[in-house]
């Protein structure tokens, strides 16, 4: 079943949640895709877990789109979410109606993303028929303004502060807004507040959704979040392999008899 922003938010009101995975490529897009997970996002966590960059911020517009449309063009089912990277919409709603216009036609992606509460932003690019997703909480492009990889929201301020930005956020017209690094309990007051989805990241067990960096879940990683489990070893996985495969080059096992012409 093709997964819309409207299925999103079918599931939370039958109380059912989805899972996300963010997706670089086609091989991820097509797997995740076939194994019904509802929502694919093009993160900009592919500056650090593909692009081998310091964190989300140096990554480009540029850079993203040719990772956009391998995930759009491989997954048949699953709402495919583009994030827009720091630096393509923070400047006016202008800029990021732009990019947001830019990223829907030269990939494929079905919404974009964008962090913390730009409602102008947000209202603009809505109105111009581009679903939008939120993202509060720990928002990683602008980690130098929150002194580090913290939870977020541990505060009465602060968290009233988070739940402000998401009703703000809801009332700009997001389709629903990702949590990360708060409370369980901040992020179970705001997801029983908000009538959009919300899909967290560390953020508890009582989002509407869930999402995790697809390298993290799959164990891939060098080091892996607090908050994330790996579904897999991959990581071990792959390097065992590699091992086996050069030490059968080395002895002339591969290729075999019957792989060779
Ligand atoms: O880019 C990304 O991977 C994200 C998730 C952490 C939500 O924004």
């Amino acid at each position: 079943m093709k997964i819309r922003t409207s299925t999103l938010t079918e599931l939370k009101q039958k109380g059912i949640r989805f899972a996300a995975l963010t997706s670089y490529d086609m091989h991820t897009a097509s797997i995740f895709d076939a194994a019904g997970i509802e929502v694919l996002l093009v993160g900009d966590s592919a500056s650090d877990n593909v692009l081998a960059n310091q964190g989300t911020a140096p990554i480009t517009l540029d850079e993203m789109i040719p990772f956009g449309r391998a995930v759009a063009k491989s997954a048949k089912d699953s709402l495919v979410v583009f994030d827009l990277p720091f630096g393509s919409y923070e400047v006016s709603a202008e800029q990021a109606l732009i990019s947001s216009i830019r990223a829907m036609k030269e990939t494929g992606a079905a919404a974009v993303k964008l962090e913390g509460a730009k409602v102008e932003q947000i209202s603009r690019i809505v109105e111009n028929g581009i679903p939008v997703m939120g993202h509060v909480g720990f928002t990683p492009q602008t980690v130098h303004a929150l002194a580090g990889y913290k939870v977020q929201g541990r505060d009465q301020q602060n968290a009233d502060r988070i739940m402000n930005e998401c009703l703000a956020i809801q009332k700009a017209g997001a389709f629903a807004v990702v949590l990360e690094m708060i409370p369980a309990t901040l992020a179970k007051e705001i997801s029983e507040a908000l009538e959009i989805p919300t899909i967290g990241i560390g953020a508890g067990s009582q989002c509407d959704g869930q999402i995790l960096v697809w390298q993290d879940f799959a164990g891939l990683s060098e080091k892996t979040p607090k908050f994330a489990k790996n579904y897999l070893k991959l990581r071990d996985s792959l390097g065992a392999a590699a091992q086996e495969y050069r030490s059968e080059v080395q002895s002339g096992s591969f290729p075999p008899a019957d792989k060779q012409f």
